[in-house]
């Protein structure tokens, strides 16, 4: 199984299926794409959509009430994870840490199912229970109604984060919404790429991991085109502007590709005008056929692409930070 923010199944199960070898696709969830195969770790790290992936060992049933938790014990205890055990090279007992996640109306909380199946499988003698600084072993549960999953996290933190020596802006997005916002974007060997909003530059840096012919990032804010320039190789060109007066050239710029202010994070006096002014410059330094993703919350993005020219599509509505933000590929 593996997981993404929610909004974004179709486009990582487009990923998975040209990256991995044959993977048998074999169910959607809300942010989960179940699929079946053997795979190494390195050929994991080849996706850069997805933020975690799991060894699925089981799936139950169980029931809505608090007791019927003991409905797990048997299952639980006689489950296998020696493959899991073998995917991470773990010999001795395995120190757990259980995280759990239930939809649906149970007298249970998602703590008592956690607290249920940690104690469960330490009491097996198998395993030790470890906590959250210090562990080898994350497990999920995950209730959906009746059906309960168990599966073990295959990757770590450093997976989804590309590592952990990055700068962080405020509004700034995970690393896997960027590649997914790239992957929208039909990035091409030969593009010149450009985010004029870069923050932390975590667009630019995601588009930098596959073939270009160059990239260029920039930000109102100085704070972040510093970040961006420690948080990104030398060989991109950062630069200080405003994104309604951008210091490009006339049709120099194949593909633009941002996280556009929202309004929430970062204020802005008015984002009608803002996007209608980006949408001009934009007009300006694309070349033909020259291509946009932009992921905002912010629906007058429509009416602002179309005013300056632009047919603009939603192709996916992501769940972020609590709220639902459109992916919307527009073309001059
Ligand atoms: C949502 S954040 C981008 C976050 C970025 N994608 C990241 O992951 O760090 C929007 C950025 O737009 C910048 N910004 C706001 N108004 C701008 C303008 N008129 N021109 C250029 N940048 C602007 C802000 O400084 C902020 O860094």
């Amino acid at each position: 199984m593996c997981t993404m923010a929610p909004g974004l199944e179709e486009i990582a199960k487009e990923e998975l299926a040209e990256k991995l070898n044959s993977p048998n696709i074999t169910e959607t969830g809300r942010g989960k794409v179940f699929f079946h195969g053997k795979y190494h770790l390195e050929e994991f790290c080849r996706l850069s959509c997805v933020d975690n992936i799991y060894m699925v060992v089981s799936r139950m049933f169980v029931g809505t009430r608090k007791q019927d938790l003991e409905q797990l014990y048997d299952h639980i205890k006689k489950l296998d994870f020696s493959e899991a055990k073998r995917f991470l090279g773990i010999q001795d007992k395995p120190e757990i840490i259980v995280s759990a996640s239930k939809r649906g109306k149970q007298t249970y909380s998602r703590f008592d199912l956690s607290a249920y199946v940690t104690d469960l499988l330490v009491s097996t003698g198998k395993f030790v229970a470890g906590d959250i600084g210090k562990h080898n072993f994350p497990i999920r549960v995950d209730v959906d109604i009746n059906t309960c999953i168990l599966s073990v996290q295959l990757t770590t933190a450093d997976f989804r984060f590309r590592g952990s020596n990055y700068g962080y802006m405020p509004g700034g997005i995970r690393p896997t919404i960027a590649a997914a916002l790239i992957r929208v974007s039909k990035p091409d060997k030969a593009d010149v790429f450009y985010d004029p909003f870069c923050g932390a530059g975590t667009i630019p840096r995601e588009r930098a991991r596959i073939q270009n012919r160059r990239i260029l990032a920039s930000d109102i804010n100085p704070d972040a085109v510093v970040c961006t320039k420690n948080n990104l190789p030398g060989n991109i060109k950062v630069f200080q502007c405003d994104a309604r007066n951008m210091k490009v050239k006339d049709n120099s710029i194949d593909v633009i590709v941002s996280n556009i202010p929202w309004g929430k994070q970062i204020e802005v006096e008015s984002i009608a005008e803002l996007y209608t002014d980006f949408f001009h410059e934009a007009g300006r330094v694309l070349k033909d056929k020259g291509r946009i993703v932009i992921l905002t919350d912010r629906e007058e993005i429509v009416e602002c692409a179309e005013k300056r020219g632009f047919r603009i599509s939603r192709k996916a509505v992501v769940s972020l930070h609590g709220l639902l933000a459109g992916v919307y590929f527009i073309q001059k």
